[in-house]
C-alpha cells in the first residue's frame, strides 16, 4: 500500500515551549502508525532539533522544515539550505505550500529549483499544489494544478519523482473551515494521479502519495482518507490541537 500521511503544518504558530507541551500531549495520547502510516510534524526552524529529539528512536515519525533555499550555501542571509536541516535529522521539507506562493512570490520554476536541491540531496519534498477560488469557480482547477506539476516536477526522472509526497491544497479551503467534498477531493486527486501517469506510467503514478489539505479537522479525515486516491492530509488549524491531530493520525487508511 501507498505511505498514507498525517502531516501537521505549525505555520508560524506556537512558542517553543507551546511545541514542546503539544508534542508532549501527542505523544501521551494511544495513537498508532502501522507501517504504511506516517506522521510528519513541519515546525518553525528554531524547533527543528527540539522536535527530532523527542521523536528519537520511533519509526514513522519525521521532522519536516516548511521551507528551504534553492542554493547550496554560501551568502544568502537569512536562508536555510538542505545540508543544514540535514544536519540537525531533517528528512523532510514543505515546498510550494500556497502561502510560500502567494506572500513570497514563489514561482513553479523557482519551485524546480528547490526540488531538485533536494532531491539531489536525499532530501524529500512534500510539494504543495492547489487552485484559489475563482479557479474553482470557472471549473479549470485541473489544468491550473497540472501547470503547477508540469513546470514544477515533470523535468524529474521517475525515480526522484517517487521519493515526492504532493500535497493538493485547494486554497479556498486553507484556514476558512470550507473543507473540499470527499467527491471534489477524489476528482481532483485522480486526476492528479492520472496526469502523472500519463508521463511516468501507472505503477509510478501508483506510488506517489497524494495528500489532501485545507481545514482537515477530526471529524472530517475518517471520509476524506476513506477516498482511494487522498493517501493522507497536510493539516494546519487542528494540527495544532493535540486530540484533533492525534484523531487525525487514527483516520489514516
Ligand atoms: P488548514 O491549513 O488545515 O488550517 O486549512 C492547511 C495548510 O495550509 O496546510
Amino acid at each position: 500500500m501507498r505511505k498514507q500521511i498525517a502531516a501537521a503544518n505549525w505555520k508560524m504558530n506556537l512558542t517553543i515551549q507551546q511545541g514542546e507541551q503539544l508534542l508532549n500531549d501527542i505523544i501521551a495520547k494511544p495513537h498508532d502508525l502501522k507501517s504504511h502510516q506516517l506522521a510528519v510534524f513541519a515546525v518553525p526552524f528554531p524547533y527543528l532539533s527540539m522536535a527530532v529529539q523527542k521523536f528519537a528512536g520511533k519509526s514513522n515519525v519525521f521532522i519536516a522544515a516548511q521551507n528551504c533555499s534553492n542554493k547550496k550555501n554560501g551568502a544568502y542571509t537569512g536562508e536555510t539550505s538542505v545540508e543544514i536541516l540535514q544536519s540537525v535529522g531533517i528528512q523532510y521539507v514543505v515546498l510550494g505550500h500556497s502561502e510560500r506562493r502567494e506572500y513570497y512570490l514563489e514561482s513553479n520554476q523557482f519551485l524546480a529549483e528547490k526540488l531538485d536541491i533536494c532531491l539531489a540531496n536525499n532530501m524529500k519534498p512534500i510539494f504543495c499544489c492547489g487552485e484559489p477560488l475563482a479557479i474553482r469557480e470557472a471549473n479549470t482547477q485541473n489544468e491550473f494544478v497540472a501547470k503547477q506539476l508540469n513546470e514544477s516536477l515533470f523535468h524529474l526522472t521517475a525515480e526522484q519523482l517517487q521519493e515526492v509526497v504532493i500535497a493538493y491544497e485547494p486554497i479556498w479551503a486553507i484556514g476558512t473551515g470550507k473543507t473540499a467534498s470527499s467527491a471534489q477531493a477524489q476528482e481532483i486527486h485522480a486526476f492528479i494521479r492520472s496526469h502523472i501517469a500519463s508521463k511516468y506510467g501507472n505503477t509510478v503514478a501508483d506510488s506517489i502519495s497524494i495528500l489532501y489539505g485545507g481545514s482537515v479537522k477530526a471529524n472530517n479525515a475518517v471520509e476524506l482518507f476513506s477516498q482511494p486516491d487522498v493517501d493522507g492530509g497536510l493539516v494546519g488549524g487542528a494540527s495544532l490541537i493535540a486530540e484533533e491531530f492525534v484523531a487525525i493520525i487514527n483516520a489514516l487508511k
